[in-house]
């Protein structure tokens, strides 16, 4: 016997920042501490407007800014929020503690995830920012748990 777990990904496209940004807010109210979440895309993809409305939905209030020069922000909210950028570690394969983060009872944001594949956990939400044009973004969500597929269903319904 083979057991198949196969887990749809969900696709959503917006067709403004703040179309992503109540997207992502929905997502933020129902987070839980230890959450990692990823996001692929190039630059202007969406991904720190992502995470700005992803913070409102954590009930974060301090302005979420891209943090390319620190790697990582933490943010408070109704849980932490770690707000991390890998740019600048593309190739490094250094471990800057990345654990500390995941297992650090907050939710964990990771831009520019494809650089840092080697410390992340299986058990999270990938998410993949495309640019169809100016104003519209394809945001697919690939849900690693049945506890992210559970979110994803409820925010695309
Ligand atoms: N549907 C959309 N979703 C998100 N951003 C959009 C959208 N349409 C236009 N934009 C613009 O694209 C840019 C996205 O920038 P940003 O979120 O910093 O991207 P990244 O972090 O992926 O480099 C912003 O200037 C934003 O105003
Ligand atoms: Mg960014």
């Amino acid at each position: 016997m083979r057991l198949v777990i196969s887990m749809e990904a969900y696709e959503i496209k917006t067709d403004s920042p703040e179309a992503t940004m109540a997207l992502a807010e929905k997502l933020g109210t129902k987070l839980m501490a230890g959450d990692v979440l990823t996001m692929e895309g190039d630059l202007g993809a969406g991904k720190t407007t992502f995470t700005k409305g992803l913070g409102k939905g954590l009930g974060v209030s301090r302005t979420i800014n891209s943090p390319t020069f620190t790697i990582v922000k933490e943010y408070m909210g109704r849980l932490p929020l770690f707000h991390i950028d890998a740019y600048r570690l593309e190739d490094s394969e250094e471990d800057i503690g990345f654990d500390d983060y995941f297992e650090g009872g907050g939710v964990t944001v990771v831009e520019w995830a494809q650089y840092i594949t080697a410390f992340l956990p299986a058990a999270r939400l990938d998410i993949h920012l495309r640019i169809v044009d100016n104003q519209v973004r394809s945001i697919e969500l690939r849900p690693g748990t049945p506890h992210f597929e559970k979110i994803c269903k409820e925010i695309v319904a």
